[in-house]
């Protein structure tokens, strides 16, 4: 099965999921990396139902919030109905809907992994930051957990921190940084058997 009809199958639930793999923790850390300014405008990237566009609004900023998932942005549409400020637009990470030099900041989480090129998806939201913008990815350290493959379509086991400090730098980012969140994304398995406990980081990187 294709990520796509994963997500479009577990969209309804998919606040209920989350909630369970890790906390609003890793949304509070990645807005605070960097350090986002209220007024200003933001691209939510493989958005899901809206975890990090939920802080974003909360913090005053105005958000474009892309997912290749349409049930997705629908069930994320329901949430904020009446809410201000959300663009939605179904769309590619690698050919994001978003012109060049676009949006103040750039977020990504959870989303990297299901991805077949990351450094490409990477070179992707540098695109659309302005210069002097932020991209901001969290997501999971390098693990051995392969039921994630089979049961959440994830396309890489986590990253190796010194691929992600490159693929920043190769997108033309500087003032690189890839530090600890301090908290694990944790998945049982269908048949709970294996339980995955994972270190997720927390990169960033100016244009
Ligand atoms: C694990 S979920 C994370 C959702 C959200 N960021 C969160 O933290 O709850 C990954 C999301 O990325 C989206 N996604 C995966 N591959 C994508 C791609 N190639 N282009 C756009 N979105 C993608 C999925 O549809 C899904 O909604």
């Amino acid at each position: 099965m294709h990520s796509k009809d994963y997500f479009d199958r577990v969209a309804d639930q998919w606040d209920s999921l989350q909630a369970s793999f890790y906390s609003e923790k890793v949304r509070d850390r990645a807005l605070a990396t960097a350090a986002v300014r209220s007024g200003a405008t933001a691209a939510d990237i493989g958005c899901g139902s809206g975890f990090i566009t939920e802080g974003l609004i909360r913090a005053g900023l105005r958000v474009i919030a892309v997912d290749q998932s349409e049930v997705m942005l629908t069930a994320m549409k329901r949430k904020f109905a009446g809410i201000a400020g959300v663009d939605y637009r179904c769309g590619e990470g690698e050919q994001l809907p978003i012109a060049d030099d676009a949006v103040d900041y750039v977020f990504a989480n959870m989303y990297l992994h299901h991805l077949e090129k990351p450094p490409i998806a990477i070179k992707e939201m540098a695109r659309i930051v302005k210069p002097g913008g932020i991209l901001v990815i969290t997501d999971l350290d390098s693990h051995t957990f392969e039921f994630l493959r089979d049961e959440h379509r994830d396309r890489w086991l986590g990253f190796d921190r010194r691929d992600i400090r490159q693929w920043f730098r190769e997108a033309g980012l500087g003032r690189v940084t890839v530090d600890c969140v301090g908290e694990q994304c944790c998945a049982q398995s269908d048949t709970g058997d294996e339980s995955a406990s994972v270190d997720i980081f927390v990169a960033s990187g100016e244009k």
